[in-house]
């Protein structure tokens, strides 16, 4: 054994640094400390639009940022809206497990069935829209975890429509605004699939509509018909959408929710005949920087190369998943069988740091430590690698790359894709055999094309 030691301390050793010093340098970027940092004033420079004839952007950006209309009085630390991103995860994980049948509430005291969305007060990214006819501004949060879209509406009151900073949507002053009727099958779709449906109320015409969300939040209303403007001169008519006169929760600022998930619902799936089932948004590298939501396949055309490809696993109605299949640190694969990744990767614009499971997190954290072995560690709540920079004017970082189910491989944006608030940007899941979470950091500067009418995900590098 005493004669393996020289050459085990030399693999251990050597392999250090061989990836700090030399050979894989590729692997490795110096970046200035700085390059986290979010500027004062709002930059919209970086955004890279490939577009196609049948695709509209829309300008997405986040909602502590300067580049949001209203500054929401809710600015979270990062350990608190890690907390809010697990408890959305949990969430979103233990639907997937247990299937996605509409979940009804078992509790006899609430006489309507509610439908639970994803939880909403760990939504980051805002789009504005147009809302009816004359159009008026909305705010909206983008989420890919739930899929009836919603806005507070007129008539409500101070207890029951938390305070916004845009007028409330008004459906007596819009001339498309219509409620959807009970007797349609629209609502009966809407009641089949969870969402209440009260067609008690309002003499019976109006279908209503109930959503609880995992975080507590909820909103009730009526279900309606509305011109939806995406971009100057592109409307939609007929969006269905859910006029909420009773809301609670931790709601604050923004007027509601644009729901992109995969069920019938939502947007993308009501505008399928219009853009494909296809939406794709970048999402800034930092908090200052704007970045976009797109309707269509921007891969459709002439760039289609420009993006690389997974598979869509279209057994879950809300979610989007793919296989993930090996993380690269430093140019080196981490060394894990492919039973690690056996549950999957849910794409989610919610989650904040990618949820990874057991064997690969662990896996992946000593590979990386190993990477930044020259920073020293220093414990932090949420994330077990997190570094203390103080000192340093640059960083040098190991690229992180991940592929997925047929070759499809993304470079992590460095450093916003890989560190966030000096940390390690994962953290460990579950078992290996439940879904893991691709998180919104990781996603930064990448455009991530859901297409579903093509069962597809696509990614393309560098586009905000
Ligand atoms: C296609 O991509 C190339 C390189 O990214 C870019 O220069 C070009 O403008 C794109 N073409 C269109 C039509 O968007
Ligand atoms: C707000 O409206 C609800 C429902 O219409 C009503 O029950 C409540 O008393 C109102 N509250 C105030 C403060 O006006
Ligand atoms: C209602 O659901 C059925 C079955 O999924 C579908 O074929 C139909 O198009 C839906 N109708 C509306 C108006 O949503
Ligand atoms: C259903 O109708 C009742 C009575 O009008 C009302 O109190 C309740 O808020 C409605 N629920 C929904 C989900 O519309
Ligand atoms: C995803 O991975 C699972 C488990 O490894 C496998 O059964 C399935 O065929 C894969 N699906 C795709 C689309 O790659
Ligand atoms: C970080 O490093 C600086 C400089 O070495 C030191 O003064 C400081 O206490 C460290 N902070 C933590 C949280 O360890
Ligand atoms: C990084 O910083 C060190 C000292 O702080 C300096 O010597 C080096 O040139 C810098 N490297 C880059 C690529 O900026």
């Amino acid at each position: 054994m005493a004669s393996l030691l020289p050459l085990l301390a030399c693999v251990i050793l050597c392999t250090y640094y061989s990836l700090a010093h030399g050979g894989k340098e590729h692997g490795f970027v110096a970046v200035p400390t700085t390059a986290s940092e979010p500027e004062a004033v709002c930059s919209t420079s970086r955004v890279r639009l490939d577009p196609e004839s049948n695709t509209v952007f829309v300008p997405l950006v986040h909602l502590h940022g300067p580049c949001a209309a209203t500054q929401s009085s809710d600015k979270p630390s990062f350990s608190e809206r890690l907390r809010r991103s697990r408890a959305r995860s949990k969430y979103i994980m233990s639907r997937v497990s247990k299937g996605m049948e509409g979940t009804t509430r078992d509790d006899a005291s609430v006489s309507i069935p509610t439908h639970l969305g994803g939880s909403v007060d760990s939504l980051e990214y805002v789009v504005t829209v147009g809302l009816g006819t004359p159009a008026v501004s909305q705010v909206l949060l983008m989420d890919t975890g739930s899929d009836l879209s919603w806005v507070q509406c007129k008539p409500c009151n101070s207890t029951t429509c938390y305070p916004q900073n845009d007028p409330l949507f008004d459906p007596s002053k819009s001339s498309t605004y219509a409620p959807v009727p009970c007797n349609t099958d629209a609502c009966r779709n809407l009641t089949g699939n969870g969402y209440g449906g009260n067609c008690t109320s309002g003499g019976g015409a109006q279908c209503g509509f109930a959503i609880t969300y995992g975080d507590g939040s909820q909103t009730t209303g009526v279900y309606s018909n509305e011109a939806l403007t995406l971009a100057p001169g592109v409307a939609v008519k007929d969006f269905h959408f859910g006029c909420g006169h009773d809301q609670g929760g931790n709601n604050d600022k923004y007027d509601g929710l644009l729901s992109l998930g995969g069920a019938p619902e939502s947007l993308v799936m009501q505008m399928s005949s219009v853009y494909g089932g296809a939406f794709s948004y970048c999402l800034p590298a930092l908090s200052s920087q704007a970045g976009f939501l797109a309707l269509g396949a921007t891969s459709s055309g002439v760039n289609a190369s420009s993006f690389v490809f997974t598979p869509m696993i279209q057994e879950q109605k809300t979610y989007y998943l793919v296989n993930m299949t090996r993380i690269t640190v430093g140019g080196e694969s981490i060394d894990v069988p492919q039973s690690a990744f056996s549950g999957g990767m849910i794409i989610d614009s919610g989650t904040v740091v990618t949820q990874l499971q057991h064997t690969a997190y662990n896996a992946l954290k000593v590979v990386f430590r190993r990477a930044m072995a020259a920073y020293p560690l220093v414990p932090n709540g949420e994330l077990d690698t997190c570094y203390n920079f103080t000192g340093y004017s640059n960083v040098t970082v190991p690229r992180v790359a991940l592929t997925f189910s047929g070759g499809a491989t993304i470079d992590l944006d460095v450093p916003n894709g890989i560190l966030s608030d000096d940390c390690l940007a994962f953290r460990e899941s579950g078992p290996d055999d439940q879904a893991g979470i691709l998180g919104n950091v990781n996603q930064r500067t990448l455009e991530v094309l859901y297409d579903v009418g093509r069962g597809r995900v696509g990614f393309r590098a560098a586009a905000c």
